[in-house]
């Protein structure tokens, strides 16, 4: 069993990662245990893939786990039901599951009766790596994605990453865009890392993903203890999303997250080339390590760019209007850059279409 401590000035909490375990678990589990009533929170998928009844608390809840459904109709059906099972102020819940789990469970968790605790209990790649730490928790509205949402650290992250050996072959990928993001724009150790390790990255090798995994985040520890609120570098863990979440919308969300990141690195590669802010020989190395581990690269035809670019507006990284784009300025390193002119953009997404 291995763990990281995320250090905060207030609700500091531990990362474990452990071959599941139970014990580990169940001590986990009523270390924070106040008295109050425990909701299990996962999906439906997940009920036919594991046995529920081994790693369930108290009650169980199902959510859709899609992203037409991380609604805030979702989240009162949640917090419905917890008044119904007379959960108060003591009570916690556990998110089992992806991100989008994770992101309901942690909303539901800050608001229910002003804020109760939670624990993560990531299942899919990217909720290991990315959502499932660092408090950022939501939903979706109409206008856009995760534009409804709070900062509420778990009690506790308990990674097993025995549970990607379940996973469709699409999920590991949707975990690997963000996987290639911390690499390209904060950690060259870990972009040479990935790039000696495509094979086994390919072929489901356990014990490389458990180093990688950690690695990742250990990066993402770092960033949060620095600014836990996002009013500085942890924009930087912004990379590729705001193409990606626009991506992500206008297709319908048929595009995974960690697809649309993928694509978003591309395109904010592309910009910071256009901008002279990055070589091109770094921007081939990136390329051809998401070719190598079978990311997407490109804008589909059919989005029209001006939908993107509108989308892209309604990012929550917008400010005053303007648009905020997370950019790579060398492998391992990347900026914030603002009041970048809206036709520079467009003509890198016209260069960006398959
Ligand atoms: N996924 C980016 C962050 O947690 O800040």
């Amino acid at each position: 069993m291995k763990k990281l401590r995320v250090e905060l000035p207030e609700n500091s909490y531990d990362i474990i990662f452990a071959d599941w375990d139970s014990e580990i678990f169940e001590k986990t589990v009523s270390a924070f245990d106040r008295g109050g009533r425990i909701i299990t929170v996962s999906e439906r998928k997940l009920q036919k893939l594991y046995p529920l009844t081994a790693y369930r608390y108290g009650e169980l809840f199902l959510l859709q786990g899609t992203e037409e459904h991380k609604s805030m109709e979702e989240i009162e059906r949640l917090l419905d039901f917890a008044v119904e099972k007379q959960c108060d102020r003591k009570s916690m819940f556990i998110a089992f599951g992806g991100g989008i789990v994770g992101d309901m469970t942690g909303f539901a968790s800050a608001v229910f009766m002003r804020g109760i605790d939670f624990i993560q209990v990531p299942t899919t790649l990217l909720a290991m790596v990315d959502s499932s730490v660092g408090g950022k928790t939501g939903v979706n509205l109409s206008s856009g994605k995760n534009l409804a949402g709070a900062f509420h650290q778990p009690k506790a992250v308990l990674a097993d990453v025995n549970f990607l050996l379940t996973l469709p072959e699409r999920e590991i990928r949707n975990g690997l865009g963000e996987i290639v993001k911390y690499a390209v724009g904060l950690d060259r150790e870990l972009f040479d890392k990935l790039e000696k390790n495509c094979t086994g990255l390919n072929s489901l090798d356990i014990e490389l993903y458990k180093e990688i995994i950690y690695d990742c985040c250990a990066i993402k520890c770092r960033i949060v203890q620095q600014d836990e609120k996002e009013q500085g570098v942890r924009a930087l863990l912004n990379l590729g999303h705001t193409f990606g979440h626009a991506v992500e919308a206008v297709s319908n969300f048929e595009i995974t997250h960690g697809e649309a990141v993928s694509i978003g690195l591309v395109c904010a590669g592309e910009l910071a080339l256009k901008l002279g802010m990055w070589q091109r020989e770094d921007l081939q190395r990136m390329r051809d390590l998401m070719g190598r581990l079978n990311l997407p690269s490109s804008l589909k035809k059919e989005w029209k760019t001006d939908d993107l670019i509108s989308a892209m507006m309604h990012d929550k990284k917008t400010e005053s209007g303007k648009l905020k784009i997370v950019l790579p300025t060398a492998i391992g390193q990347s900026v914030v850059q603002k009041n970048i002119p809206v036709e520079i953009i467009r003509q890198t997404m016209e260069g960006c279409c398959e």
